[in-house]
C-alpha cells in the first residue's frame, strides 16, 4: 500500500520504517528540511534501538523516503498518517495547532479521495474538527475518512512495540476505511479492534493515565514500605503474580516523565474538566509523582545535609533507559534541583548527554560511567540503564570520598550493597 506520514519524530519515523519493513511503500514528511536532508542522507534524528537498521534497509529496497513537501506525500499515498507534536499548553490543555496547520495542508493537496489517520495523542473528538477543517480548506471537495489509530510504543523498545503490537486500534466515523485499515495492519498479525471514533481517541488517553497510575499507586506503596521495613520489590512480585494485575509498571522510581505520560495525564484531566468531570484520582497520581521526587531529594539531603559546594555523581539523564530523549526527564529536573542547591554535578548517560547539554550546561560530562562518582560526595542513579548494573562497584567505592549512593531506579540489592560498604539508599526498601 502505499502510505505517508507527515511528522518524522519518534512516533512517526518508527512507525513508517516499521511500515515499509512490512512491504509497504512509505513517504515520511517533515516541514524541517535539516531534518529531512540528515535522514535522506543516512543520518538519524533520534536514539531508537533497532531503527538505524530498519531505516537503511528500507531505503535501499526503495520502500521508505523522506521529503519536505505535504503536497508529495498527499499526492503519492493512499493513506496519510499524522504524526505530529501535541505539546502541553501552560494550563494542561494541549497544543492542537500543529494538527490543524496540517490538516489545512493536506485540505490544500488533496485532489482525490484520501484516509486521514491521526496518530498523534489527542483529545476525544480532535477527529471531529480535523475532518471539519479538511472539508473546509480543501478546494476540490474530493471526500475523505479521517480515522483515530493511536500509538502504543514506548520510546526505547518502539521498533519491537511497533512490529508486535497487543491491539491496534481504529476508530472510524463510518465503515468506509475500514477494509483499508485492516489491510494496512495484516502483516503485523495483531488483533484489530474496530470503534467509534471518541473512543479510539479516549483509549490512549485512558490508558496511558491508567499506568501512570499503576506507577503512582507502587510508589505510593513504596512510602508504606519505608515507613515499616517492608521490602517494595517483594511487593510489586507478589501483586503481579495476580493475573488480574500484572507485574509491568509496578516499579518504584523517582517517579514517572517523558513526552507522555505527565502530558497525557494533564490533558486527561482538562478534557474531563470540560466535560463536566472532576478527575480527582487522576489528580492524585499527578500529585504523588510530583512527591516521589521531593522525597528523593530529601532523602539526599537528609544524608548529605547541606548541599553547597557537594559534589554529585549523576547516572542517568534520559527519562528512561534505551532512549535520548530528556523531555520532562526525572533525571534532569533532580539534577536541576541539586543545582539550585549549590551542588556540582559530574553527570553520564550512554545516550542522552547531547540532548542533556543544552539543558544542563554547568554539568561535567563523564564518557566512561565508572569515571563518574571520582570525588564525588554521593553518587546518584536516575535512570535504569541496563548497563548501570554492571557499574565497577569496587572502584566506584574508592572513588567517592563518602561511599554514598542513592538509586531512584532500585537497580542494586541492598544486602549486597551494604556488604560492599556502600551507605545504600533505595526506593521502598
Ligand atoms: C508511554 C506508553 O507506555 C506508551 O504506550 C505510549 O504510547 C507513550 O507513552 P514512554 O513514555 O515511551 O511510553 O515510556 P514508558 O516506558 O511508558 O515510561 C514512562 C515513564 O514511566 C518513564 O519515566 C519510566 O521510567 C517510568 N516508569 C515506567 C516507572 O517509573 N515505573 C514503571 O514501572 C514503568
Amino acid at each position: 500500500m502505499k502510505l505517508t506520514i507527515i511528522g518524522t519524530g519518534y512516533v512517526g519515523l518508527v512507525t513508517g520504517t516499521c511500515f515499509a519493513e512490512v512491504g509497504h511503500q512509505v513517504i515520511c514528511v517533515d516541514n524541517d528540511a535539516a531534518k529531512v536532508a540528515l535522514l535522506q542522507s543516512g543520518g538519524l534524528p533520534i536514539y531508537e534501538p533497532g531503527l538505524e537498521e530498519l531505516v537503511n534497509r528500507n531505503v535501499a529496497a526503495g520502500r521508505l523516503h523522506f521529503t519536505a513537501s505535504t503536497a508529495d506525500g498527499v499526492t503519492n499515498s493512499d493513506i496519510i498518517f499524522i504524526a505530529v507534536p501535541t505539546p502541553q499548553l501552560p494550563d494542561g490543555s494541549v497544543d492542537l495547532s500543529f494538527i490543524e496547520r496540517v490538516a489545512r495542508e493536506i485540505a490544500g493537496a488533496m485532489t482525490s479521495y484520501k484516509i486521514i489517520v491521526d496518530k498523534s495523542t489527542v483529545p476525544v473528538r480532535t477527529g471531529e474538527k480535523v475532518a471539519e477543517t479538511i472539508k473546509r480548506y480543501c478546494k476540490t471537495k474530493v471526500e475523505c475518512d479521517v480515522v483515530s489509530n493511536p500509538e502504543f510504543l514506548r520510546e526505547g523498545f518502539a521498533v519491537t512495540d511497533l512490529m508486535k503490537p497487543d491491539r491496534i486500534v481504529v476508530g472510524v466515523r463510518s465503515q468506509r476505511p475500514v477494509a483499508a485499515m485492516k489491510e494496512v495492519y495484516a502483516p503485523f498479525a495483531a488483533p484489530i479492534v474496530v470503534t467509534d471514533i471518541h473512543s479510539a481517541e479516549l483509549i490512549k488517553h485512558a490508558s496511558n493515565s491508567f499506568l501512570a497510575l499503576k506507577i503512582s499507586y507502587i510508589n505510593a506503596v513504596s512510602v508504606i514500605c519505608e515507613a515499616t521495613g517492608a521490602n517494595v520489590q517483594e511487593v510489586a512480585a507478589g501483586m503481579g503474580m495476580d493475573e488480574r494485575i500484572g507485574r509491568r509498571f509496578l516499579n518504584p522510581s523517582l517517579g514517572f516523565g517523558g513526552s507522555c505520560f505527565p502530558k497525557d495525564l494533564s490533558a486527561f484531566v482538562q478534557i474531563a474538566g470540560q466535560l463536566g468531570y472532576d478527575f480527582g484520582l487522576l489528580k492524585e497520581v499527578q500529585k504523588i509523582n510530583a512527591e516521589q521526587m521531593n522525597r528523593f531529594l530529601k532523602k539526599i539531603t537528609d544524608t548529605l545535609w547541606v548541599l553547597r559546594d557537594k559534589k554529585i555523581g549523576v547516572l542517568g539523564l534520559a527519562f528512561k533507559q534505551n532512549t535520548d530523549d530528556v523531555r520532562m526527564s526525572p533525571a534532569i529536573e533532580l539534577c536541576q534541583r541539586l543545582q539550585k542547591e549549590g551542588a556540582t554535578l559530574r553527570v553520564h548517560d550512554p545516550k542522552a548527554m547531547d540532548k542533556a547539554r543544552p539543558l544542563l550546561p554547568d554539568a561535567t560530562y563523564v564518557e566512561d560511567m565508572n569515571e563518574v562518582a571520582d570525588g564525588c560526595d554521593a553518587l546518584v542513579i536516575a535512570t535504569e540503564w541496563e548497563e548501570f548494573r554492571q557499574l565497577d562497584l569496587e572502584r566506584t567505592r574508592k572513588a567517592l570520598s563518602h561511599p554514598i549512593i542513592f538509586d531512584g531506579r532500585n537497580l542494586f540489592d541492598p544486602e549486597e550493597m551494604e556488604r560492599l560498604g556502600f551507605i545504600y539508599k533505595s526506593i521502598g526498601r
